[in-house]
């Protein structure tokens, strides 16, 4: 795991203005005036988002543990760790003066929340572990390791910390899939095509903003395809039904 940090690290970043070398310590030479007014205004739905998530996250593993009665104290672990990223990245907001813009971050989420809170309902275990565990958290891990390459100091000492867990969450819903993928494997890919389409929305929804915060597009995009992909790996998913179900990302 952390070697997959470090090379992430040091990998060279190209941006249409400039092409730089990341040290491995993750220090930037890019880094934006996280005093302006507009990096303000960007951070407040950017930091909204990430509060947001980590308690729907939060919510999230406490729901799945209610499906599965023997891991439901594991979940509520991982649910406690969720809150404690939140209150990490209000004291983010607040150390840069920002007052979250909540009611933009729970729109945001509401389509992926609304599939996650059907499959619930229908007891769909793997649908509800796709989407909390596997797409939810390879999207944080890939825009976490964006951000903390132009995060402030406070902020990517935070986000460094978090990243670490949230590595935890992914390979807890790898295991389950894997576990019983071949009983999940047709509800995998049906959850895939309905629910990929919406992440690569949320990104494109947010890519401005992210923007603003020297988060490239492209950069973000290709982070997540590689987690997501890597994920789908440790499933035990073979590389035609991999591409097979990142396709769903691009039509
Ligand atoms: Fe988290
Ligand atoms: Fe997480």
């Amino acid at each position: 795991m952390n070697d997959q940090i470090q090379q992430k690290s040091m990998q060279t970043v190209a941006s249409s203005e400039s092409k730089l070398i990341v040290p491995p310590d993750g220090v930037s030479e890019d880094l934006p005036d996280f005093t302006t007014h507009q990096y303000k205004d960007s951070y407040s739905r950017i930091n909204a988002i990430v509060i947001e998530g980590e308690q729907e996250a939060n919510d999230n593993y406490v729901a799945i543990g209610s499906l599965i009665p023997d891991k439901a104290d594991e979940l509520k672990v991982l649910g406690r760790m969720e809150l404690k990223h939140k209150r990490g990245f209000m004291a983010c907001g607040k150390n840069l003066g920002v007052v979250p813009d909540m009611a933009f971050a729970k729109k945001f989420f509401e389509p992926l929340h609304n599939n996650f809170k059907k499959a619930v309902e229908e007891g769909k275990i793997a649908t509800s572990m796709l989407i909390q565990s596997i797409l939810i958290e390879a999207f944080a891990i890939s825009a976490y390791h964006v951000y903390i390459r132009v995060a402030d100091p406070f902020a990517k000492k935070i986000t460094q910390g978090v990243v670490m867990d949230e590595y935890l969450h992914l390979n807890f819903g790898e295991k389950w899939i894997k576990q019983n993928l071949s009983k999940v494997k047709d509800e995998l890919i049906k959850a895939n095509k309905i629910n990929l389409p919406i992440i690569r929305s949320m990104l494109d929804q947010v890519a401005d903003d992210a923007s603003v915060l020297h988060m490239d597009k492209e950069e973000l995009m290709e982070e997540f395809m590689i987690a997501y992909q890597d994920a789908l790996t440790a499933i035990g998913l073979d590389n035609r039904e991999i591409a097979r179900m990142a396709l769903a990302a691009v039509v």
